[in-house]
C-alpha cells in the first residue's frame, strides 16, 4: 500500500524530450489508468515509475520516499506487460515461483504459500501443473499477473495487458483485473491502455495523456461529462463528440451561440466578455435525436447508417464540418442513404469550448 507523487517528471531520449514535466498524485490503493493515443508517452511514464528508465528531471516519490535513483527491485513495484513472456518449459507453478527461488534465503514453504495464494486470488489453482502451451491466452496472462502478485508489490503496473487477447477474452480478463483490485484491497494499481472502454470501466481515476503532458485527471464520468478541453472531449466516448465551429453572439448568465450555418442556441452557461468570439460547440452522438421541425438545429443528408443492435449510428453530412455529424439513436432505425433529416439536442447537453479549445463551463460545474 503506497501512494505515488510525481513532480515535474521529465524524460528525454538524447535531445528529444518525450515527457514534459508530469505532475501527478496517486493515492494509496487507487486504480489509476493512463490513457492516450499511441506514442503519447504512456509506456515511457510507466517505465520511469518502474525504474526501467532513468528520470531526466523532477522527482518521483513512492510511499513518501524519493526513489529517483533506486533500482526497480528497491521500489517495491511489479510490472505486467502486453506480452506475458512465460517460460515455455516450466509449469505454471514454476513460472510463478521462479523469481522467488532466485532470492537467497527464501524458505521453500514460504514460496509455496505465496504461489498458492496468488493462484487462489486468480483462480488458476487447477492449472498449476500445466505448461503454458496448455493454457488459453487469458489464462497465460493471469499466470503473468500471478507471478507479479507473488512479489508482494506495493504498486502494480500494467502496460496494455489485454492487447494480445481476442475481443471476448479481453472483456473477461478486464473483469478479472477489476476483481483482482478489489481482492487485493489497498494495492495501488497503474494501468496503461489506449482503449477508452478499459479506461472508463477500470479506473478510479483516469489520467489523459497527450504528447507527453497531462490533459486532465479525474473520475471517468467526471471527464466524460466535463472535459477540460477539446482533446479530452474527443478522446473519451465512441463515436467521438461532434464538434461544430461556432460564434458566441451574446455572453452573460446564459450564452447565445450561433453554430456555423445553423440556428441560434441558448446555452445555460455563464460567460463574460466573450461576445463575438469564435468557439466550438460539442454535442455527444447519444444526445442527438431526430426532429421533424421545418428548420432543425442540425439538418443534413444521411451518408451512412450502422446498426449495432441496441443502437443505430446515423452519419449525417450537415455541410459545415469535415467529418460527418454522428447521431447514436436507440434501437434499430432504418433511414436510406441520401435522406434529408433533422437532428436536435437539448442545450443542457451541449458543451462549449473557446477558440483555444478550453471548456467554457456552466457555473455549477465549475464550482464543483
Ligand atoms: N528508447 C527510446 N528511444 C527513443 N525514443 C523513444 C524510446 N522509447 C520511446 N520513445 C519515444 O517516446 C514517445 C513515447 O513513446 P511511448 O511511451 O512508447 O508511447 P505510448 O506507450 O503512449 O504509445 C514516442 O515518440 C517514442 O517514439
Ligand atoms: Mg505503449
Amino acid at each position: 500500500m503506497a501512494n505515488l507523487k510525481l513532480a515535474k517528471v521529465k524524460k528525454a531520449y538524447g535531445s528529444v524530450e518525450v515527457l514534459h514535466g508530469i505532475d501527478l498524485d496517486i493515492r494509496a490503493g487507487e486504480f489509476v489508468v493512463f490513457v492516450g493515443p499511441s506514442g503519447c508517452g504512456k509506456s515511457t511514464l510507466l517505465r520511469v515509475i518502474a525504474g526501467l528508465e532513468d528520470i531526466t528531471g523532477g522527482t518521483l516519490e513512492i510511499g513518501g520516499r524519493v526513489v529517483n535513483s533506486l533500482t526497480p527491485k528497491q521500489r517495491g513495484i511489479a510490472m505486467v506487460f502486453q506480452s506475458y513472456a512465460l517460460y515455455p518449459h516450466m509449469t505454471v507453478y514454476d513460472n510463478m515461483a521462479f523469481g522467488l527461488t532466485l532470492e537467497k534465503g527464501r524458505p521453500k514453504s514460504e514460496i509455496d504459500a505465496k504461489v498458492r495464494e496468488a493462484a487462489r486470488i486468480l483462480q488458476i489453482e487447477p492449472y498449476l501443473d500445466r505448461l503454458p502451451k496448455a493454457l488459453s491466452g487469458g489464462q497465460r496472462q493471469r499466470v503473468a499477473i500471478g507471478r507479479a502478485i507473488t512479489r508482494d508489490p506495493q504498486v502494480f503496473l500494467f502496460d496494455e495487458p489485454l492487447s494480445n487477447l481476442d475481443a471476448a477474452l479481453r472483456v473477461q480478463t478486464r473483469i478479472e483485473i477489476a476483481r483482482l483490485h478489489e481482492r487485493m484491497e489497498g494495492t495501488t494499481m497503474i494501468y496503461v491502455t489506449h482503449d477508452q472502454v478499459e479506461a472508463m470501466t477500470l479506473a478510479d481515476r483516469i489520467v489523459v495523456l497527450n504528447k507527453g503532458h497531462v490533459e486532465q485527471v479525474g473520475a471517468p464520468m467526471e471527464l466524460y461529462n466535463s472535459p477540460d478541453n477539446l482533446f479530452v472531449a474527443k478522446f473519451l466516448g465512441s463515436p467521438s463528440m461532434n464538434i461544430l465551429p461556432a460564434r458566441i453572439e451574446s455572453a452573460g448568465a446564459t450564452t447565445r451561440v450561433v453554430p456555423e450555418g445553423g440556428s441560434t442556441v441558448d446555452l445555460p452557461i455563464a460567460t463574460v466578455g466573450t461576445a463575438g468570439g469564435a468557439a466550438h460547440l460539442g454535442i455527444r452522438p447519444e444526445d442527438l435525436s431526430l426532429t421533424d421541425e421545418a428548420n432543425p438545429p442540425f439538418g443534413g443528408t444521411v451518408v451512412l447508417t450502422e446498426s449495432l443492435g441496441e443502437v443505430t449510428l446515423v452519419y449525417v453530412d450537415i455541410g459545415r464540418t469535415d467529418e460527418p455529424f454522428v447521431a447514436k439513436l436507440p434501437g434499430e432505425v432504418s433511414i436510406a442513404r441520401g435522406t434529408k433529416i433533422g437532428l436536435t439536442a437539448r442545450p443542457q447537453s451541449m458543451r462549449l469550448f473557446d477558440e483555444a479549445g478550453q471548456a467554457v463551463r456552466p457555473r455549477s460545474r465549475r464550482a464543483a
